[in-house]
């Protein structure tokens, strides 16, 4: 045994040299040296040497409603005392219960889901749903998005670092990425600019594909692209293009969704338009691995072979997605994410003020971020001042995530449910972290 432990179990250094020994090296984690966690709640977590951390990253904007949120904790022990699990072959009142409530909140006609385990998941239904429908193979995402991990997402996924494979799947093509801080049509970026975006998809799909795509898939904010919001009328157009063709527009809702962009439910609902196929995952059950994916009656009658998931709608997970669901709506969180995201908005634009290499803070409602560059004219990513931040961070107590194409965005996407007193601490703590590093 090395180190001492106040939890009484094992300490960081075991649980790193045991990861390091036992799992794939290529699992990314944050910070030089991996933080270790061993409890949490509500927005704080604890490593096992008892250091206390303010989470402002919530698992990657998953624990919606709190660490151990106790209402989540009494639904999963009953669920789990009456009966665990029995695949999609049988029917479950939890099950049923869930697809109601996500469909109580869906834009539009979007009526039907299918559950599965994770993201990645969800996206993989989305996308073959699409091609049963159309009758249609191929796909259009956007540069810098991100999908998840199997074989179709990395496809589909456009940032090299998170590509694995040189030729994953075919019949995949990118548009332009519509992010207004590096807009190569014009600053500041504006209506002329969303109308070169969308000539730009469909270009791609009049010169990479026959012309008949199944789907466009998008993003409503880029999550791992490091919260980049397309500019408004984008959705609209985009939506008008891809259907002109014949083809479905699927929104990935994994990171926005669930009130996170404050206001609406989904962060599609901001620009007024209905997706024929929306992906959740994330903050759905508050870190029980669901995947879900919904779709109106007719593209879901059009799914005519078989299918099944051994653990997709399993009665525990459901559990947890219903009580998850019914805290999100008695807290009013799209609400909560809006007025607790301003007031963090409101102290990064005044922390960029004084530090010009905080060079865009972006975001909307709990999901914000700070683009971090040599300097605001040249807007060089800056990886020295990132890594510092981070490890500045970690010291002060408070967690934020990392992304951006060149790892260059600090996010932050707190509990849903996090109060005003719980911001104002998170402020303090980054605002220390950030003079540390200016
Ligand atoms: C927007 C988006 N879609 C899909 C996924 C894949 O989700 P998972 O990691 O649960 O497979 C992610 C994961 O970060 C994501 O951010």
């Amino acid at each position: 045994m090395t180190g001492t432990t106040l939890a009484g179990g094992v300490t960081s250094a075991e649980t790193i040299h045991g990861q390091r020994e036992f799992l794939l090296p290529s699992m990314l984690h944050m910070y030089q040296e991996p933080l270790v966690l061993e409890e949490g709640f509500g927005v704080r977590v604890k490593d096992p040497e008892g250091r206390e951390y303010l989470d402002l990253f919530s698992g990657i904007l998953t624990v919606s409603v709190g660490h151990c949120n106790p209402r989540v904790i009494d639904a999963t022990v009953a669920q789990m005392k009456k009966l665990g699990h029995i695949s999609t072959l049988y029917a479950h009142e939890m099950q049923v219960e869930a697809a109601r409530k996500i469909a109580d909140i869906a834009p539009g006609n979007l009526k039907r889901t299918f559950f599965s385990n994770s993201g990645t998941e969800a996206i993989e239904t989305a996308l073959m749903m699409a091609c049963l429908a159309t009758g249609r193979s191929e796909i259009i995402g956007l540069r810098v998005g991100y999908h998840g991990r199997s074989f179709m997402a990395t496809s589909v996924t456009a940032h090299s670092g998170w590509r694995p494979l040189a030729t994953p799947v075919a019949g995949i093509k990118h548009a332009k990425s519509p992010n207004p801080y590096r807009c190569p049509y014009g600053q500041p970026c504006d209506e002329t600019c969303v109308d070169k975006f969308v000539d730009d998809l469909e270009e791609v799909i009049v010169t990479t594909t026959n012309g008949r795509p199944a789907a466009f898939i998008a993003e409503t904010i880029m999550g791992v692209a490091g919260y980049v919001v397309p500019p408004a009328g984008y959705f609209e157009k985009a939506a008008e293009v891809i259907r002109r063709y014949g083809g479905l527009l699927i929104i990935d809702e994994v990171q926005a969704g669930f009130g996170r962009t404050g206001t609406h439910w989904f962060g599609i609902q901001h620009w007024g338009v209905e997706p024929d196929i929306m992906v959740m995952a994330k903050g759905i059950a508050n870190g029980a691995p669901v995947g879900a994916t919904i779709t109106t009656d007719e593209i879901a009658h059009a799914w005519k072979g078989k299918t099944i998931s051994t653990f997709g709608g399993n009665p525990v997970s459901m559990a947890q997605l219903c009580a998850t669901q019914d805290e999100l709506r008695d807290h009013d969180a799209p609400h909560n994410a809006q007025a607790r995201g301003e007031q963090l908005r409101a102290a990064l634009v005044e922390m960029q003020e004084r530090h010009p290499w905080m060079g865009d803070v972006r975001g909307m409602g709990l999901m914000q971020a700070i683009e971090i560059v040599k300097d605001p004219v040249s807007k060089e990513p800056d990886m020295e001042r990132t890594k510092k931040l981070l490890e500045a961070t970690r010291a002060e107590g408070v967690l934020v995530g990392q992304g951006g194409l060149h790892g260059t965005v600090i996010r932050i996407g707190p509990s849903l449910l996090i109060t005003e007193e719980e911001m104002a601490e998170g402020i303090e703590k980054l605002g220390r972290a950030i003079e540390r590093v200016g």
